[in-house]
């Protein structure tokens, strides 16, 4: 299933007035994955919604959760995010120190175990860790903010991280700045998960949009 391609739209840029509508209408338009941003106004500059908001829209979707925790710390809360219906937690490897320890605890809990690599953090970072690992996730704007520019030096750590995977059965997800005109650099050097916050919720034809990131990305 790694090289499936999957679009995962964030919420972060729905209407949160709406926002179960909002999860109901990009499941009916065709998405893979719920992205959804959760931001501590410490690790990011940006606050957004935690544990009791993800179980108020878990029973809108049987879609994939894919929860990215842009908190510092993460581990003691790792398992309220699990009992609000996560199905897959990104950590940051620049959050806690304690890395490995937090990977185990995810998958302890029955999850799927994600890392989040920072710009500016390099791949080796995760070299020790591939083996507690089904997604990583590298953020091609600094987090924090939807609707941010694509940072291109990144795609060159999408190239290595695809070859630092090998065979094991982990997929690689981007974020952050992703639309119909950088989609294809970033599938082209091997990632196979894609977040798209504004690219998606911008326009009014969810499914239209969908749809052109999977013909741009050539899928
Ligand atoms: C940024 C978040 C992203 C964000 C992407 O900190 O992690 O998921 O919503 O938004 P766009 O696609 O608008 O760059
Ligand atoms: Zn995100």
């Amino acid at each position: 299933m790694t090289n499936t391609l999957k679009i995962a739209p964030s919420i972060l840029s729905a209407d949160f007035a709406r926002l179960g509508d909002e999860v109901k209408a990009i499941d009916a338009a065709g998405c893979d994955y719920i992205h959804i941003d959760v931001m501590d106004g410490h690790f990011v500059p940006n606050l957004t919604f935690g544990p009791p908001v993800i179980q108020c829209i878990r029973p809108c979707t049987d879609k994939v959760f894919d929860v990215h925790l842009m908190i510092n710390p993460a581990q003691p809360h790792l398992e309220a995010y699990a009992k609000a219906g996560a199905d897959i937690i990104a950590v940051h490897v620049e959050a806690d120190a304690h890395l490995d320890r937090s990977l185990q605890m995810i998958r302890g809990f029955g999850k799927k175990a994600g890392v989040s690599l920072n710009p500016s953090t390099p791949e080796s970072s995760i070299e020790y860790v591939l083996d507690k690992l089904d997604q990583i996730l590298v953020m091609t704007v600094n987090p924090g903010f939807g609707g941010q520019s694509f940072i291109e030096s990144q795609v060159e750590k999408i190239r290595r991280i695809r070859a630092m995977i090998g065979d094991r059965p982990i997929d690689l997800q981007v974020d952050g700045g992703i639309n119909t005109g950088t989609i294809k650099a970033v599938t082209d050097a091997g990632a196979n998960v894609i977040v798209a916050g504004s690219a998606v919720f911008k326009g009014d034809d969810y499914a239209a949009t969908i749809g052109a990131l999977r013909a741009a990305a050539g899928a």
